[in-house]
């Protein structure tokens, strides 16, 4: 039973997002209507939706479907491939993180499209594209794996995104097109194959056994009608001239409670408030970092290429933090890398110095760790 959605409200900017059609830019008045429209839809099929507000920072940031894959288990970040789109994340982990407990993030240099995943019963399939790498694709596996899930790569030639050819319905039905139609790692499922002129039909949704298929491709409908599916029709003809039609879909997730067990924390704010800064370029504090006295406090910055931070696994925030340092960094010409430790080796290991540094602690650890320097952390005037 899915039980949530969260969809990002179309923004202005979506008329300069990113597309290969030749279809011309979206009508933004009627992107704004169609996706009431699919909220509705998503509604109508029994889901709470959690509707984001636009975001002009991020033209794509409609298409939340690619920045996270939501699992029973845990939900898990994706680094979108298009430069353009990578940082949407930050603003999605706050509100994944108040759903979920165990949060996940895929990190340099992997790259990751969620609409490049297909869960195909209780498997992975993860399309190697444009947007997702293999390196991408194997953290993914290697996470999947941690949480006793599996998970395998497709690699696609001529679709944007894997979803935007194939698509998973229930009972080992599958509806494929194009490239698909002859992978071997899709022969063992029941396949319905839709017309070329129809193709795009595979971008659907199965909620709570209602099919959600976009308008305009009646033999695909009278195909999966066929197989004993209700079907719902939505007009999405303002997205499909952005290429990647699949990301019109939602992050949906049949692990949404919102049962008191998922509780608002202090960190989830903290998340939010980094997010916001990121997005808005505003100056200010950005997150903390503890320097390791023996190594590169003190070292003129000129002669320093690159620093390896050690920092805390399975945190949200210390990867969250990691981005931004890293990103920091960057803008000054020296390139970062981080270890991801237990808590407190990660200190032990700063301040023995084998580390250049120690991400996301708070005021006052110095005073158990005095060979590391907590430095301000003031980006002034960082843009
Ligand atoms: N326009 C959506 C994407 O290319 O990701």
């Amino acid at each position: 039973m899915i039980t949530q959605a969260i969809v990002r409200k179309p923004c202005n900017a979506i008329i300069n997002a990113l597309t290969t059609s030749d279809m011309g830019p979206p009508d933004y008045q009627a992107a704004l209507s169609q996706h009431a429209a699919y909220t509705d839809a998503l509604r109508d099929c029994g889901l709470d939706v959690i509707e984001l507000p636009a975001d002009e920072n991020f033209p794509d940031s409609t298409f939340v479907e690619d920045v996270a894959l939501l699992t029973p288990q845990c939900a898990i970040l994706t680094r979108p491939g298009a430069p353009s789109r990578t940082e949407e994340v930050i603003a999605m982990a706050p509100v994944i993180q108040e759903y979920y407990e165990s949060v996940e993030i895929i990190d340099a240099p992997g790259m990751l499209d969620a609409g490049d995943i297909l869960l195909a019963g209780e498997h992975y399939y993860i399309g190697l594209s444009t947007r997702t790498n293999r390196a991408g694709a194997e953290q993914l596996i290697n996470i999947l794996s941690r949480y006793g899930m599996t998970g395998s790569v497709v690699r696609l030639n001529t679709v944007l995104h894997l979803k935007t050819g194939m698509g998973y319905l229930d009972n080992g039905d599958m509806l494929v097109s194009g490239e698909f139609t002859d992978k071997p790692e899709f022969t063992a499922f029941h396949q319905i194959h839709l017309p070329s002129e129809e193709a795009a039909a595979a971008n659907c949704l199965l909620i709570n056994g209602t099919v959600l298929m976009p308008e305009g491709y009646p033999r695909a409908r009278k195909m999966v009608e066929a197989q004993g599916y209700p079907v719902k029709t939505i007009d999405i003809s303002e997205f499909e001239k952005l290429t990647a039609v699949s990301a019109a879909c939602p992050c949906v997730s049949d692990t949404l409670n919102t049962g008191d067990n998922m509780q608002r924390t202090d960190t989830v704010k903290h998340i939010s408030w980094i997010a916001d800064k990121w997005r808005h370029r505003i100056t200010g504090v950005i997150t903390t970092l503890l320097l390791a006295l023996s190594s590169v406090a003190g070292t003129a910055s000129a002669d320093v290429k690159h620093l390896t931070f050690a920092t805390i696994k399975n945190s949200v925030n210390s990867q969250i933090s990691f981005q931004v340092i890293r990103e920091a960094y960057r803008k000054l010409g020296i390139e970062v890398d981080a270890d991801y430790l237990p808590a407190s080796r990660s200190l032990m290991m700063a301040g023995y110095g084998q580390y250049d540094g120690e991400l996301y602690r708070i005021a006052g650890i110095t005073e158990d760790y005095p060979t590391c320097y907590r430095f301000p952390p003031l980006l002034t005037g960082w843009r």
